[in-house]
């Protein structure tokens, strides 16, 4: 399918920066193409107007009436709550309604799912659904997109390589989407808590709090590259350190006896719970 040329983030909050930033700066297809001048930004707040356009160059209004291109691709990046009255406000616009060259929309509304959102969407318009989080703004997002009732496979794997442009990007089952905003989608902020613990319990160690936070984030860096470019599985890996009576293991005693190895299951199913919640509203 043609790359798209004009695109509308409806929502310019945290992910929406974050997407429409990797775009402007990969140099890998098809995001390559995507130039600041190509991407309007709708979002209500004229603080954060300011700042986007004054840092990424695109356009910025406050609502979908002010838009003056009709998009070819429109990403719907506002919370749950919020994104029914949204979508109810754009299929007021005409230029989101062309029956003739109706827009491929992109949802990365967390438990939103796409039966709910295609029902409403402005006629003859595509839907694929997207779980990105937030370390594609570095380039090294996890992201899942699946098809919905409205997207062809050809639509499904151009917002997929659009999503591989800012780390790696996944094709599942919308059945999975729960599990997924659970792991990856939510996962970075479970991650840095865990660096907060392990600096904060280093500082209290007495290691120099900066120091103990630079080490800390190396760890979880070279783990990850150690794990991933081995292709040894994380039990090898812990394994590997874990020498019989030294110090890792006395560790890991100590945080499994503190609950640890309990931790990321409550933390899974409470967000699996909470995406389902969602869904519902
Ligand atoms: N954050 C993540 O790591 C993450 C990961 C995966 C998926 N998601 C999904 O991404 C979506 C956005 O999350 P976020 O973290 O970017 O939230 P956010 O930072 O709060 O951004 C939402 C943005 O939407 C704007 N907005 C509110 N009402 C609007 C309207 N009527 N029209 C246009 N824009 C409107 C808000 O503006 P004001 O602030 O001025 O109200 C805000 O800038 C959510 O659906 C979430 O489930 C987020």
């Amino acid at each position: 399918m043609e790359p798209a040329k004009r695109i509308v983030i409806i929502g310019g909050g945290k992910m929406g920066e974050a997407i429409l930033s990797g775009w402007i700066a990969s140099d890998a297809a098809p995001a390559d193409t995507i130039e600041a001048k190509d991407i309007v930004v709708v979002t209500p707040g004229i603080d954060r107007r300011d700042f986007l356009e004054g840092m990424y160059a695109v356009a910025c209004v406050g609502s979908p009436s002010e838009v003056t291109v009709r998009p070819d691709l429109v990403v719907l990046a506002v919370k749950p709550q919020v994104m029914m009255q949204v979508i109810a406000e754009l299929s007021q616009e005409e230029l989101f309604c062309d029956g003739e060259q109706p827009a491929l929309f992109i949802s990365i509304a967390a438990g939103l799912e796409t039966a709910r959102l295609v029902h409403v969407l402005p006629e003859g318009s595509s839907l694929v659904r997207v779980m990105p989080n937030m370390p594609l703004m570095v380039g090294a997002g996890a992201s899942c997109v699946c098809a919905s009732a409205a997207s062809t496979a050809e639509q499904v794997e151009y917002v997929a390589a659009l999503f591989g442009c800012l780390g790696r990007a996944l094709v599942v089952d919308e059945g999975d989407m729960d599990a997924v905003c659970a792991v990856s989608g939510s996962g970075p902020a479970y991650v840095a808590a865990m660096v907060e613990s392990l600096r904060d319990a280093a500082a209290d160690a007495g290691l120099d709090r900066q120091v103990a936070e630079d080490l800390a984030l190396q760890t979880v860096l070279g783990t990850a590259q150690l794990i991933m470019e081995t292709g040894m599985t994380p039990e090898a890996a812990r394994e590997s350190i874990c020498s019989p009576g030294g110090t890792t293991l006395a560790a890991l005693d100590a945080m499994n006896a503190a609950g640890f190895d309990k931790v990321f299951r409550a933390g899974v199913e409470a967000a699996v719970r909470r995406s389902k919640e969602l869904a519902q509203l």
